[in-house]
């Protein structure tokens, strides 16, 4: 795997593949939204998993405005990648996570490569993400992809910008 990417849109038939990467390669917190349930990959955690996915079924005009992707790598699903309506016209939010497995050898920036090409289609200006200061992951991948990256109050903020060329590889 060096950094050859596809991505297919979640739905049903590979929600559960999705599922099965992040309870055996990710915690929780890096691949959903907080839920009251017990610690750790427990039952009711892993359904609110399928909600939360099943939730953006619609994409960017549905209600959640949300279109999420998985990432595969030689046909097997290694993570998530998503973009989500902001409050501003022709701006989407990302976000993304891998399994630990298939951390490390350039399938991150080549996912956020192709989500910025979908943003542009689906006729997107500018692409914009949060981070912390010490995921150092998600700030040399967003680094990679051309963003310009501003930190505040203990934030990351990254933008790109859609007309601009996208940095070499
Ligand atoms: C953020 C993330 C998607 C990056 O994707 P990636 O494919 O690992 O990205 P890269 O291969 O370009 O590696 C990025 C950096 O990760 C670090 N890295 C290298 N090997 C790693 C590994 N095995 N595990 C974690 N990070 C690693 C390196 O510092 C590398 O930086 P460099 O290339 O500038 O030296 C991935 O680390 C991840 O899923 N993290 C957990 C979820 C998360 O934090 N998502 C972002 C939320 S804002």
């Amino acid at each position: 795997m060096t950094g050859a990417v596809r991505l297919e849109p979640v739905d049903e038939r590979n929600l559960e593949p999705l599922l099965s990467v992040a309870v055996a390669e990710a915690e929780p917190a890096d691949v959903m939204p907080p839920v009251a349930a017990p610690a750790g990959w427990s039952h009711a955690r892993r359904e609110a998993f399928r909600q939360f996915h099943r939730a953006s079924f619609g994409g960017l005009d549905g209600p959640g405005s949300t279109q999420m992707y998985v990432i595969l790598a030689s046909g097997e699903v290694v993570g998530m990648i998503r973009m989500t309506r902001s409050g501003e016209p022709g701006t989407v939010e990302t976000g993304m996570w891998l399994g630990r497995s298939a951390r490390g050898q350039g399938l991150g920036p080549a996912a956020l490569r192709q989500l910025l090409d979908f943003a542009a289609a689906a006729g997107m200006q500018r692409v914009v993400a949060e981070t912390t200061p010490d995921n150092r992951g998600a700030v040399s991948v967003l680094r990679k992809c051309g963003a310009e990256l501003r930190e505040a109050d203990g934030k990351v903020r990254a933008e790109i910008c859609l007309d601009d060329p996208p940095p070499a590889l």
